[in-house]
């Protein structure tokens, strides 16, 4: 298969997890590079529904490596609950998964500051996922993080976290907060710590040698190219490269040992959290909750909803290489009479063909629209790209050439088989 770097074209939410699942199959380790915590990549196999945060999708195949890369940030408690979780479910999670000892840890004092600052930011407010992950971020660029080769080595931890909470709490206490408990925080640190010390190596060095032995690795996305800290629309991001190059950095194989980039869109539009959306439609928002659809994977949160913005993923295009798309959900627009499409943004008298930097000039764009006679049938039976109505193809065609690059996948619904190959 090659390596493969799978990334979302939009703002999270593409259905990444389903496509890893889908593409797993064919590769030999599947790498998480970016994000933590904040993630929620959903996964169906027959009625079983799996939700991963940390652990990367194709965890549910038997026989592929799993890698936590470098640059993901981990909460080691939650991890641990969720290894434990999948274990429950009957998911095997043993030597298949090896977590970066350059990976930072996120820590109690980085979701209390999270949450302060999102208070403190009022009406200005990201909606972030309260994980810890912005501040986790902060301190791995401040040089002050902690990371998983400390966090198993229990008296590194014990000194460095002294520092770090004494620190924390004095900016806690500043901000009106509860401080914390050094105590605490090292009595359950320790535990995850012991629990996680047998699935922490140094994954470059692991990564290197499987590749020489020809394994095909498949980079696991997190998050949207429109959340990516660089390239986003800042400051309603997150704090990690989410895009392709981010991939490489984000697990030390270099740029030429890349082979693909698989862009995954949904054939709408979502994004869950504040920020502009130039596209967002109460009529695509009311139907789609109304199926019981567009609920966050990790918070719960009604996602805003809007039409497909082929601006964005033409940008998602370019700043990612995407060479192949993967559209989910097309299902979702079923029962749709006339389908709109973005495919400029008119600001004043300005005419944008690309994504505007400032999140101002943004959420101040209006769309241009093109329409699309909907296929008004059910897609989510097909198998085949003939059995699509031709309506459908057409729709698929068309979103493809606007975002400028390859149709690759289809997907009619959440399971494994509703998966068109193109
Ligand atoms: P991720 O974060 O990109 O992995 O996406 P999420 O799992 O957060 O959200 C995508 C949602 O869409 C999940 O509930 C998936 O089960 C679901 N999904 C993915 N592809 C399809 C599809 O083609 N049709 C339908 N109906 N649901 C899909
Ligand atoms: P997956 O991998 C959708 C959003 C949050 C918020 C912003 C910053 O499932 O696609 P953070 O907690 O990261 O500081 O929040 O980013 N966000 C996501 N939105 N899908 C995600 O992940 C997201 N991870 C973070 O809602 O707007
Ligand atoms: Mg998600």
């Amino acid at each position: 298969m090659a390596n493969t770097i799978l990334v979302g074209a939009q703002w999270g939410d593409e259905g990444k997890g389903k496509i890893i699942d889908v593409m797993t199959e064919k590769a030999d380790i599947v790498v998480r590079y970016a994000g933590g915590n904040n993630a929620g990549h959903t996964v169906f196999i027959g009625k079983k529904k799996y939700i991963l945060h940390l652990v990367p999708s194709g965890i549910l195949r038997k026989g592929k490596l799993c890698v936590i890369g470098n640059g993901v940030v981990v909460d080691p408690v939650s991890l641990v609950k969720e290894i434990q979780g999948l274990r429950k479910l009957g998911v095997k999670v043993g030597p298949n998964l090896v977590v970066s000892e350059t990976a930072h840890v996120v820590l109690p004092y980085h979701r209390e500051l999270d949450a302060q600052r999102e208070v403190l930011k009022g009406k200005n407010k990201i909606g972030t996922t309260k994980r810890g992950i912005g501040p986790a971020y902060g301190d791995k660029a401040a040089r002050v993080g902690l990371r998983m080769i400390d966090l198993i080595h229990p008296e590194r931890m014990e000194s460095k976290l002294r520092w770090r909470i004494s620190e924390n709490n004095e900016v806690l206490r500043a901000l009106g907060a509860k401080p914390l408990s050094f105590k605490t925080v090292l009595a359950e640190y320790r535990v995850a710590g012991n629990y996680l010390k047998p699935f922490v190596a140094n994954t470059v060095v692991l990564l290197h040698e499987a590749m020489q032995r020809g394994n095909d690795v498949l980079f696991e996305g997190a998050q949207g190219t429109f959340l990516d800290i660089d390239h986003g629309t800042y400051p309603f991001v997150t704090s990690s490269n989410t895009t392709a190059g981010g991939a490489c950095t984000g697990s030390g194989v270099p740029p030429h040992r890349m082979d693909r980039v698989v862009g995954v869109m949904k054939a709408y539009t979502t994004r869950v959290g504040e920020g502009p959306l130039p596209t967002e439609n109460a009529e695509i928002s009311d139907l789609l909750h109304g199926m019981g659809r567009e609920f966050g994977a990790t918070t719960g949160r009604p996602r805003r909803c809007g039409w497909f913005d082929s601006v964005a993923t033409r940008h998602a295009t370019m700043v990612n290489g995407i060479d192949g798309l993967a559209v989910t959900n097309l299902d979702g627009l079923d029962s749709v009479e006339t389908i709109k499409v973005c495919v400029a943004y008119r600001h004043g008298k300005a005419r944008y063909d690309f994504v505007p930097n400032d999140a101002q000039t943004l959420a101040e764009c209006q769309p241009v629209y093109v329409e699309f006679e909907g296929w008004r049938t059910p897609t989510d039976k097909a198998r085949s790209w003939k059995q699509l109505p031709p309506k459908a193809r057409a729709y698929l065609k068309a979103i493809a050439e606007l975002s400028d690059a390859k149709l690759f996948i289809a997907s009619v619904g959440p399971a494994r088989e509703q998966t068109i190959f193109v």
